[in-house]
């Protein structure tokens, strides 16, 4: 069925995209493992994840991907076809030059120093614009979300190199604005802009600056404001939507819950509470009051057996918030194969101000490798290795130099996770039937 024009909510009444190698991997999976675990992963296969457009070859099917922007549109068509919906189709833009400029899990193929901005926009945007705008796909429609994590480390970390030399070279700024225009300008796609988590620019000192950035960069482009249909947050992150138990003002012994060891004085302990409140931000600097927010939720429902199952009774606020957050992350700031669990299933206005909840990071790919993998059959494209993936690493000043919590034995960013997927899929909430 038709999904053209450009609505106000594209994931209202539309059917997402099922990726169908991400299905076939999956399938696979829940039959090697087998029983009743095995049975819960084959289910995973009945929920659509993002495609991530993380290279140039993943946009023209190069070697180490099984398939093109085009074959994916294709399957979409097909998918459309048996469909009394249309179809959502869901991509991640991710390839600026110097990507992930504060990490080195998921460092990509372009630099600032190597002519990358001009890399960037002709042989990776404009080939991503050109085929989403073929005439035969004008009735999908597509989420575009924009580069995960690259203005947050504007904002928060230009004491490293590679993100300051993002900053001053203007280069994410350019590509960012370079991209939207793109894609805004074909109808039926929609920009969705990463706003990391509340976990990332929760605090008062991130959440403004970064607030006049993101504003400053969509004002910039040719139609403005109007180039961004809304945000997204926790991209490929853990953070819970909600935290049921407890709120980040309730004071327990005198203190309120956002001062404890874990949350830093944050002013969020969720990402519901900081979405509403990103958005309100967004408004107020000129949005329009239809932008709509995305959370991503595919490993942030934190259930299993150790999950709480309402507030602990403690008066020591330490002892309370550990013993009642459903997050059960050694620190906050981790974010390397975390043994969380698949959260709320993907969902068209779950909440006022939420276009849907959906699912970005695919369950069961890695975040990085958990040790040194040098570039080979192991790690074709030559993915770095960031101790934040190491189990056996005591951390830095970005996670309180607490254990990173990582799982251990895990493959490069976006191989195949198999241990990560069954805990993945057993520490599920809600749990799969
Ligand atoms: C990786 C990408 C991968 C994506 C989805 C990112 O962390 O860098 O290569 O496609 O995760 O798994």
């Amino acid at each position: 069925m038709t999904g053209g024009g450009h609505v106000q909510n594209p994931y209202a009444g539309a059917q997402g995209f099922l990726n169908p190698n991400y299905v076939a991997e999956v399938k696979a999976a829940g039959a090697s493992v087998g029983g009743t675990l095995g049975a819960k992963e084959a289910a995973v296969a009945n929920y659509p994840t993002a495609i991530w457009l993380d290279s140039m070859a993943a946009v023209t099917g190069g070697t180490g991907y099984t398939s093109s922007l085009l074959d994916y549109l294709n399957a979409a068509k097909t998918q459309a076809a048996s469909s009394s919906q249309p179809i959502i189709v869901t991509i991640v833009v991710y390839d600026l030059p110097d990507r992930d400029c504060a990490a080195l899990a998921s460092n990509g193929e372009l630099q600032i120093a190597n002519n990358g901005l001009q890399t960037y926009e002709h042989n990776y945007i404009d080939v991503i614009a050109s085929d989403l705008s073929q005439p035969q796909f004008s009735n999908l429609r597509v989420s575009a979300i924009i580069e995960p994590d690259s203005l947050p480390n504007l904002v928060t970390n230009l004491n490293i190199q590679n993100c300051a030399d993002a900053n001053s070279s203007g280069v994410y700024v350019q590509g960012i604005q370079y991209a939207l225009n793109k894609l805004h300008a074909i109808p039926n796609v929609y920009n969705f802009l990463d706003i990391a988590h509340s976990g990332w620019l929760g605090w008062n000192s991130n959440f403004q600056p970064f607030v006049n950035l993101a504003t400053s960069v969509a004002k910039g482009t040719t139609a403005g404001v109007s180039s961004l249909d809304g945000f997204i947050s926790n991209t490929a992150n853990y953070t819970p939507t909600v935290e049921p138990y407890m709120t980040a003002n309730q004071q327990v012994g005198g203190q309120p819950v956002r001062s404890a060891s874990f949350f830093q004085w944050n002013t969020y302990i969720d990402e519901q509470s900081y979405d509403v409140d990103m958005r309100n931000a967004f408004i107020a600097a000129g949005f329009p009051s239809t932008i709509g927010m995305l959370i991503d939720t595919s490993r942030n429902g934190w259930g299993g057996p150790k999950r709480p199952t309402g507030p602990s009774t403690s008066t020591d606020l330490n002892t309370f918030v550990n013993a009642t957050r459903i997050d059960q992350r050694i620190a906050k700031g981790n974010w390397c194969n975390q043994p969380g669990g698949i959260g709320a299933r993907p969902v068209a206005n779950p909440a006022a101000g939420f276009d849907a909840y959906v699912w970005i990071k695919p369950p069961g790919e890695s975040d990085g490798s958990s040790s040194l993998i040098p570039t080979g059959p192991n790690n074709p494209t030559g993915k770095g290795f960031d101790r934040m993936c190491d189990p056996t690493f005591g951390g830095d000043a970005l996670n309180n130099n607490m254990p990173t919590g990582a799982m251990a034995n895990a493959p490069v960013s976006g191989a195949w996770f198999q241990a990560g997927f069954d805990t993945l899929v057993s520490n599920a909430y809600p749990a799969f039937p």
